[in-house]
């Protein structure tokens, strides 16, 4: 079973795959009459906790609700900073927001699109509480260097890793198992997809125990046990954030055909390195193939042409999009807003090729011959004087 949403896949700069076992899963859960919180979201959580090799895992209905909930188990409130970089989906900054804190807008590594260790040193300030890497594309983020620092000022690290599900650190521990608060986003087309659903790698059982009960409306039990006695408690405020059963279904499903799809997406990233490696203009953004997952296929043009590479491309039926508009430039963020001078100029460069599993080797040769025309015809600029800078990356 596929989700077939056009006859190309390069109509679609991202979308879901399915394995074929998702709808059979539903059916299922669908007969149990259980659709909220329930058995199925357990074994799901039991099930990502073996995959990831960790004691513990929490489910929610998102990955924005993930971050919002793992900000809170850190103690972010109002009055406090949060580390995030600006070129990350705006999920990551509303999450921020959400708990009355303030985002301070970090730059990033323009080779990786992640923050480093010095990027976030830079960022701190007194009133800093936690600090959010972004796993940009899936490639881990190693905060290794700060880390005895940042504990040592009682800053908590929230890992944004909407993009790493399966994704290892060069060490080889995987994405979820270093210590941080690890949250996941499983929405329509991650690697992993519950339709919409995220999860949190909790650091102690205590709070597991505590996210388990924000993300149910801060009650105490579990719905059995509500049925089953005459009250119940709320202990805290709290959300409606739970992930249902019939999106678990989905999760586990999903889960069991994970291997397959995460080799399948190296496999492709890997066709798109070959076939733009010979491009004048173009920069592939390293993702660090070799232990990440794959979320998407970014390249850096030269600024003055990467507008015109993107209509030429979707005037060629191929859905190339840009993740993401910096986040320090947003309107609603303006407040926040500080130069951020890598960010800044890559703001105007990248450009997120279509990428997702039913893509084929044809698709990708299409793709990467496309945007070597629409960047060889290019109108703007001086192609020499940019193509040297370029060549200087
Ligand atoms: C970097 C990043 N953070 C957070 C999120 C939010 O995840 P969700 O869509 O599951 O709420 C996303 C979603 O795309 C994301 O890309």
């Amino acid at each position: 079973m596929t989700v077939v949403t056009s006859p190309s896949g390069l109509a679609a700069n991202a979308r879901p795959y399915l394995h074929g076992t998702e709808l059979a899963a539903i059916a299922r859960v669908l007969e149990t009459g259980q659709y909220g919180h329930g058995a199925e979201t357990e074994q799901f959580e039991r099930e990502l906790a073996a995959f990831l090799g960790v004691e513990d895992v929490v489910a929610v209905a998102t990955g924005t609700a993930a971050l919002h909930l793992a900000l809170l188990a850190a103690g972010v409130g109002p009055g406090d900073e949060v580390v995030v970089p600006s070129l990350t989906f705006c999920a990551s900054v509303q999450a921020i927001l959400a708990t009355g804190a303030a985002p301070r807008f970090a730059d990033v590594d323009p080779t990786t699109l992640c923050v480093t260790a010095d990027h976030v040193r830079a960022a701190l300030t007194p009133t800093t509480r936690a600090v959010m890497p972004v796993l940009y594309g899936g490639r881990a983020v190693d905060l290794a260097p700060i880390a005895a620092d940042l504990a040592a000022r009682g800053i908590v690290v929230v890992e944004d890793a909407a993009h790493a599900f399966g994704s290892a650190h060069p060490g080889g521990r995987r994405v979820g198992t270093t210590g941080a608060l690890t949250c996941f986003s499983f929405d329509a087309i991650k690697s992993l997809t519950c339709g919409d659903g995220g999860a949190i790698v909790p650091r102690t059982p205590d709070e597991a125990q505590r996210l388990r009960r924000v993300r149910l409306l801060g009650m105490g039990a579990v719905r059995e046990e509500r049925v089953r006695t005459v009250g119940y408690q709320v202990h805290e405020a709290g959300f409606r954030c739970h992930l249902s059963t019939l999106h678990a279904a989905i999760g586990r499903a999903q889960l069991a055909g994970f291997p397959e799809i995460a080799s399948r997406r190296q496999r492709l990233w890997r066709s798109y390195a070959a076939a733009l490696a010979g491009i004048p203009d173009v920069s592939l953004v390293d993702l660090d193939v070799a232990r990440s997952v794959p979320f998407n296929c970014v390249v850096r043009v030269p600024a003055p042409h990467r507008d015109t590479v993107h209509a030429r491309l979707h005037a060629d039926g191929i859905q190339a999009g840009v993740h993401y508009p910096p986040n320090h430039r947003q309107p609603a963020f303006s407040a926040w807003s500080s130069p951020l001078p890598a960010t800044e100029t890559l703001a105007d460069e990248i450009l997120s090729l279509p990428f997702h599993p039913d893509l084929t080797d044809g698709d990708i040769t299409r793709v990467a011959d496309a945007l070597a025309a629409a960047l060889r015809t290019a109108p703007t600029g001086s192609t020499a004087a940019v193509g040297q800078e370029a060549g200087a990356r």
